[in-house]
């Protein structure tokens, strides 16, 4: 059983195979008795002490330590005692914003609903999950709140949402709507977090908690590359191999914020969910409001075993669709190697020549379309440029397809260029609010997907070309963020749910897509990783990592995402030197080893190549074609941080540990040059594995404790890699 609940004591336990988390009830209140490690059965060694403290206010007049300021409240309210953030904030017609939360009833069952328009994690038989729903109710205000937990069978982890009700005959409006809020009982933590720019996501930054409060959030009508839907407690002594992690990653792809507040008695209040900055939604009568989903996962491995448990969770519960346990296509992409000048001409001839070398899917990207030449126009209308592809889309992928390729597309449909047929007809159809100027971004405005009229054109207008030509991948990109966040079609008391409207607008219009095209291959970008979040992964399976395609800035870049996102989901590419965004020059073969850790691909103009770097990607294109199974669906482990020191290293290591290889990459040289070793994870001690360059066969035990050393060579940006199958044991 994963959730029992003791009726004596009134207390819920929720188990996975390694955590428990556990609630009790308390006159009516729903407080947090622990999350962390297995526990066989709860009897409550270490109670809730209820201490009475100055200037607490009291919620049971007998008692005076009863008081909500300190409690560990599961959803907590405000306005009657507590003084730490609340989860939610619900205001009232005659314009009170006091509410407090009673249990009403639970309810116990296999499986886990979907969430109403919203992406989540899901299961696929009732047996992998069981769920709760605790209802608890403010009677004066007539509203109901359901939280919901759903524990896996087979991943640490536990899923959360909230879904607010108005069972009154009053409006109401909701301010604020966590998803999650949890309370720890000292605050021993470093809070890890990722902070980045375009071209720059998903820096680490740990730092201890202090008695504040720690914030991150989007304002930017995306979850942005600035931040991330996510954050983590680590204890204090725990690192990458051992020790507590406590993860929370928000479903969620619009505005969010994640919270750590460490209060006077240095406890600690955690939570993540919608931004209640600039939030607000009016609640009819009858009417509910759904949350997004948070996963929260506890590991006591360290951050790997965290990271691991969201990627086979990712992977196989979370991304759908066909694609989802297929091997993914190694692609060649034409946006560096031609931006906007592209010709059918030019794109045959990097074709051919990605052909020839055993890449298997042709993307092209930006400037098909309209009379897109550079990034002024055209977005809107998505109909094929005819001076650049005189024989049309479906010509184009015909000769692709005789090469023997697949042929993939590039959209933006969220946007719109003032300079587009769209924009003359619809002026009205972008994100903008009365009689102001609206902002532009990279030239464009953002489309109101929370609008049916702007979503049913699009839908149309998609299927249109997807249906025109054999199409087997789309690009779907988005390269600015909100500014004038407001509907022509939303009355005054609902314009600030206009950016929410817009997600669950969004989801609405690729969830149809994605299913009246089934055999597409889907791939989200937002100028590279600005909108890498477990919502996007739902829909489309994998994201474009970053524009940032510099073997050593990918490094950080995808060693920070893999925190969360699992290697599959990470599109990886070969570009040019010197490189097209810092001017480094590297190797082709770092440059490969570092693409080959994600989702495989090139971004280049092939045809410019010599001969023997054609001959280099050749081999390259058929090193990933054996390695594809292991680093796709194999188990990853970081080994050395670039955030912490000069080198980088990872490995992979296939589910039933009889695969594994190891990338080491060094930056810069050194005159003293420390001798290094690469010491593998994940191996079967007690298995013998066998060097597939050298034949040489050592334990697993020895590989992952003495190590192998790092060949001690001259050059920066070296990269070294190590391939081993099991041969006993
Ligand atoms: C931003 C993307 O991240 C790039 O890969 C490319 O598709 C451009 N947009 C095209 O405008």
């Amino acid at each position: 059983m994963l959730i029992d609940y003791d009726s004596k004591n009134k207390v819920f336990h929720l188990q996975t195979k390694h955590s428990s988390y556990v609630m009790g009830l308390d006159h009516g209140y729903l407080l947090h008795h622990y999350w962390g490690k297995k526990i066989t059965t709860y009897r409550g060694s270490r109670p809730i002490v209820y201490a009475p403290r100055s200037f607490a206010p009291y919620a049971d007049p007998t008692h005076r330590g009863f008081s909500l300021s300190t409690l560990p409240l599961e959803y907590p309210a405000y306005g009657n005692g507590d003084f730490r953030h609340p989860a939610y904030q619900v205001q009232l017609e005659n314009g009170s914003t006091v509410t407090d939360l009673h249990y009403a009833g639970h309810v116990i069952y296999s499986g886990k609903k979907k969430l109403d328009g919203l992406p989540s994690t899901y299961v696929e038989q009732d047996q992998e999950a069981q769920s709760l729903d605790i209802i608890l109710e403010d009677s004066v205000a007539g509203l109901t709140v359901v939280l919901t937990y759903c524990v896996f069978r087979d991943f640490d982890a536990i899923t959360r949402s909230v879904r607010f009700e108005n069972r009154g005959t009053k409006s109401l409006r909701l301010l604020r709507a966590a998803s999650t809020s949890v309370n720890f009982r000292d605050d021993q933590f470093d809070s890890l977090t990722f902070y980045g720019s375009h071209n720059n996501e998903r820096n680490i930054n740990r730092r201890p908690l202090y008695p504040d409060m720690q914030v991150i959030d989007s304002t930017r009508g995306a979850s942005s590359p600035q931040h991330d839907p996510f954050f983590a407690l680590m204890r204090k002594n725990a690192d990458e191999t051992q020790g507590e992690v406590f993860g929370f990653s928000l479903v969620y792809s619009g505005n969010f914020a994640a919270q750590i507040e460490v209060d006077q008695y240095r406890t600690v209040r955690a939570s993540i969910g919608i931004n209640p900055f600039d939030f607000s939604w009016l609640l009819n009568s009858g009417a509910s409001f759904q949350t997004p989903e948070t996963v929260m996962v506890y590991s006591d491995c360290g951050l790997g075993g965290m990271s691991r448990t969201y990627h086979q969770l990712y992977r196989s519960r979370l991304a759908r669709g066909k694609h989802r346990d297929r091997l993914r296509p190694i692609l060649i992409n034409n946006w560096e190697a031609t931006y906007f000048k592209l010709s059918e001409e030019k794109l045959l001839a990097i074709a051919k020549e990605a052909q020839k070398a055993g890449i298997e899917l042709f993307v092209l990207d930006d400037g098909w379309f309209g009379h897109r030449n550079n990034d002024k126009s055209s977005l809107g209308d998505w109909f094929v440029d005819r001076q650049k592809l005189p024989h049309g889309l479906s010509w184009l992928s015909n000769r692709i397809h005789e090469m023997g390729l697949l042929f993939g597309l590039w959209f933006e449909p969220e946007m719109i260029s003032p300079d587009s047929d769209l924009y003359r007809e619809h002026p009205d159809w972008s994100l903008h609010v009365p009689d102001r100027p609206r902002s532009l971004s990279r030239y464009q405005l953002v489309l109101d997907m929370s609008r049916a009229d702007v979503r049913d054109y699009l839908l149309q207008a998609l299927s249109a070309i997807l249906s025109s030509a054999n199409i087997n991948y789309v690009k779907w990109d988005m390269n600015r963020h909100m500014t004038e966040i407001g509907s022509a079609l939303l009355p005054p008391e609902r314009q600030r749910e206009t950016a929410h409207r817009y997600m669950l607008g969004l989801y609405e219009l690729i969830d149809k897509l994605t299913r009246a095209f089934p055999d597409i291959l889907f791939e989200s970008c937002s100028s590279g990783g600005g909108r890498f979040d477990p919502g996007m992964l739902y829909y489309m399976p994998q994201t474009w990592t970053s524009d940032n395609t510099d073997a050593i800035c990918r490094l950080k870049i995808q060693y920070g995402t893999s925190v969360v996102y699992p290697p599959i989901t990470m599109g990886a590419h070969v570009s040019a030197v010197p490189n097209h965004q810092v001017g480094r020059i590297t190797s082709l073969k770092t440059r490969g080893d570092v693409a080959m850790s994600g989702n495989f691909g090139y971004e280049l103009d092939l045809t410019k190549l010599t001969d023997e770097e054609k001959q280099q990607v050749r081999q390259q294109v058929t090193f990933y074609k054996r390695i594809r199974p292991l680093i796709q669906f194999g188990d990853f482990y970081r080994i050395n941080s670039p955030f912490e020191d000069d080198d980088t290293a990872w490995c992979f290591v296939s589910p039933d540990q009889s695969e594994a290889i190891g990338f080491y990459f060094k930056v810069l040289a050194s005159p003293a040059q420390v001798l290094k070793a690469f010491r593998f994870q994940g191996l079967n001690p007690q298995a013998l594995y066998e060097n597939l360059a050298t034949g040489e066969v050592f334990g697993g035990d020895e590989l992952m404790n003495a190590g192998l050393n790092v060949p001690d060579e001259k050059g920066d940006f070296r990269s070294y890699v190590w391939q081993f199958k099991r041969v006993q044991g």
